[in-house]
């Protein structure tokens, strides 16, 4: 399973778009391409883990040209095939390292993927590896999840997040490293597959941290694309780090 296409290889990236149709759906995406082509600007945009371009592409046609840094082959593939593919370089690698010969106004990683590097020096490298790729006054913006503690009662580990005819989501915490484990369970073809990916959950102020060693300041932070308040409720974040001017 993983593979040198990590967790999303030929099988998940096959159904990743239709497995993920709500995240698709234009009132999903639109917000989200809204606000990164403010703060690109007239400037570059680099995003990580850019999957099958489901915000590269149509960000790319709002006329910001994006480059991906990918892990995933197959996921890759995929984006490549679709009408407008071809605008977007992207560069097979791990996005906690993986360097660009290029600079951007606009870095992002969206949909829960800094939790998919696992460790903590990862995730730190992730914003060091961003913070040489920005330029002054340049913009890193990450969408995660707050973590779901609050919503498990004492001494419970599973939290469901998905329940459905055919799909069911599980996440299962480990407090003391910081772990997460997804538990995908889906019903394809009549048949049940089960699939499991680890994860390292991240807090806020953890993550305003690592962009403080990185060289960066905490600019914004929303509780969704469309500027809702960020408060002790918001089941998740829409951050954004600044690096210092010019
Ligand atoms: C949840 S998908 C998000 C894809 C896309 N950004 C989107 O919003 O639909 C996570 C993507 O990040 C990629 N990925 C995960 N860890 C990575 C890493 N360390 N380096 C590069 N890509 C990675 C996966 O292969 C996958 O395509």
């Amino acid at each position: 399973m993983n593979g040198r296409d990590g967790y999303f290889d030929e099988g998940v990236a096959a159904r990743y778009d239709e497995s993920d149709a709500d995240m698709f759906a234009p009132e999903a995406v639109e917000p989200v391409v809204d606000f990164l082509a403010a703060i690109a600007g007239r400037g570059r945009a680099l995003e990580l883990g850019v999957g099958t371009g489901r915000i590269a592409l149509p960000l790319a046609a709002r006329g910001v040209r994006v480059h991906g840094i990918e892990l995933s082959r197959a996921m890759t593939a995929r984006l490549q095939a679709k009408p407008g593919g071809d605008d977007i370089d992207v560069t097979i690698g791990d996005f906690a390292t993986t360097r660009v010969d290029a600079t951007f106004s606009l870095a992002y990683l969206v949909f829960n993927t800094i939790m998919n590097l696992t460790t903590q020096s990862a995730q730190i490298d992730c914003f060091r590896n961003v913070a040489a790729h920005l330029e002054p006054g340049g913009c890193f913006v990450i969408e995660v999840g707050v973590p779901a503690l609050q919503w498990l009662p004492v001494g419970e580990v599973f939290h469901v997040f998905r329940g459905g005819e055919d799909a069911w989501g599980i996440d299962e915490y480990d407090v003391a490293s910081q772990a997460l484990t997804s538990h995908h369970v889906e019903m394809i073809d009549g048949r049940l597959e089960w699939t499991s990916i680890p994860f390292r959950y991240v807090w806020p102020s953890e993550l305003d941290l690592m962009a403080q060693i990185a060289g960066m300041t905490l600019r914004e932070r929303w509780g969704g694309w469309k500027g809702e308040p960020f408060t002790k409720e918001s089941r998740q974040h829409v951050s954004v780090w600044e690096m210092p001017g010019s």
